[in-house]
C-alpha cells in the first residue's frame, strides 16, 4: 500500500507576509495532524528564497518543504543556479524536477530533468519528476508515446535509485485551466508509466508514488485520488488556500 503524497507546488506566487499568512492557516486547520495520523505526505515547494522562512514556519510539524527546481552541477560558474546541496544544507526534502514550465520556458529536455533528478538523489533528497504531454500531442493521440520517453531518459540514468522518487503526471493542458482528464484517462496514464517502471524493476514499481497534477481541486479531487493508481496529488493554485489545501488531502479519506 503506497501512503498519500499531496505537494504543494506554490510556482512564482508568495511574500513573507502572505506565506506566513497561508502556514499559520494550514497549521491552524490541522493539516499537519491530517498528515501525521494518516501518515500521509504531505509538503509545500515554495520558491527558492522563501526556503529558510517556510522550513522555519513547518519546523515541528508533520509537514515537509521542498523546492521547485535545482542545478544538475555539483557548483561552480553557473551564475542564477541552485545546487542540491545547497538545498539539503538547509534541511529540503523534495525537489520538483522537470515541471512543464521548466521544460516550455527554459527549453529542459528530458536528458537534463533526469540529471536534476540524478542531483537531486545524489544530496539525500527526493525528486518529484514531471511528465506529461501538451495539448497538441494530447490531441494527436500520443499521450502515452511523449510520456514514456520522459519517463525513459530518467530510467535510463537513475538505473536502481528510481524506487527512491516521485513520479508526477501533469498534462500540460489542464495545468491552470480547470480543464481535467476523466479519472480513467488519468488512471490509464498512470497504469502505463507504473507497467514501464515494473518492467524496468518490478518491486520499485509497486512502491513508486505517481501523482497527478493539473486542475486538481476539493470538487474533481476524490474522484481522482480513488483511482488505483493515483497516489496523490501536486497541486498549483489551491495550495495556495489554506482550506482548499486541507480538503484535498482530506480528499483520499
Ligand atoms: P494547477 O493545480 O494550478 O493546475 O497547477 C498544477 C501544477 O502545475 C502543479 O505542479
Amino acid at each position: 500500500m503506497r501512503p498519500l503524497t499531496i505537494i504543494g507546488n506554490w510556482k512564482m506566487n508568495g511574500s513573507l507576509e502572505s506565506n506566513q499568512a497561508l502556514i499559520q492557516s494550514i497549521l491552524s486547520l490541522g493539516v499537519s495532524e491530517f498528515a501525521k495520523n494518516s501518515k500521509a505526505q504531505v509538503a509545500l515547494c515554495v520558491p527558492y528564497p522563501y526556503l529558510p522562512q517556510v522550513s522555519h514556519l513547518l519546523n515541528q510539524s508533520s509537514i515537509a518543504w521542498g523546492a521547485q527546481d535545482v542545478s544538475d552541477h555539483p557548483n561552480g560558474a553557473y551564475t542564477g543556479d541552485v545546487s542540491a546541496k545547497m538545498l539539503q544544507d538547509f534541511g529540503c526534502r523534495y525537489v520538483i524536477v522537470g515541471h512543464s514550465e521548466r521544460r516550455q520556458f527554459h527549453q529542459e529536455g528530458d536528458g537534463l530533468v533526469a540529471r536534476k533528478a540524478k542531483a537531486t538523489l545524489q544530496a539525500n533528497m527526493t525528486p518529484i519528476i514531471c511528465v506529461g504531454e501538451t495539448e497538441s500531442e494530447h490531441d494527436d493521440g500520443k499521450t502515452l508515446v511523449v510520456v514514456r520517453r520522459q519517463l525513459q531518459a530518467v530510467l535510463d540514468l537513475l538505473q536502481g535509485q528510481i524506487a527512491s522518487c516521485i513520479i508526477a503526471y501533469e498534462p500540460v493542458w489542464a495545468i491552470g485551466t480547470g480543464k481535467v482528464p476523466s479519472p480513467q484517462q488519468a488512471q490509464d496514464v498512470h497504469r502505463e508509466l507504473r507497467l514501464q517502471l515494473a518492467k524496468f524493476d518490478d518491486e520499485a514499481a509497486s512502491k513508486v508514488a505517481i501523482l497527478y497534477g493539473g486542475s486538481l481541486k476539493p470538487d474533481n479531487a476524490k474522484d481522482l485520488l480513488a483511482m488505483p493508481d493515483i497516489d496523490g496529488g501536486l497541486v498549483g493554485g489551491a495550495s495556495l488556500n489554506a482550506e482548499d489545501f486541507l480538503a484535498l488531502c482530506q480528499a483520499s479519506q
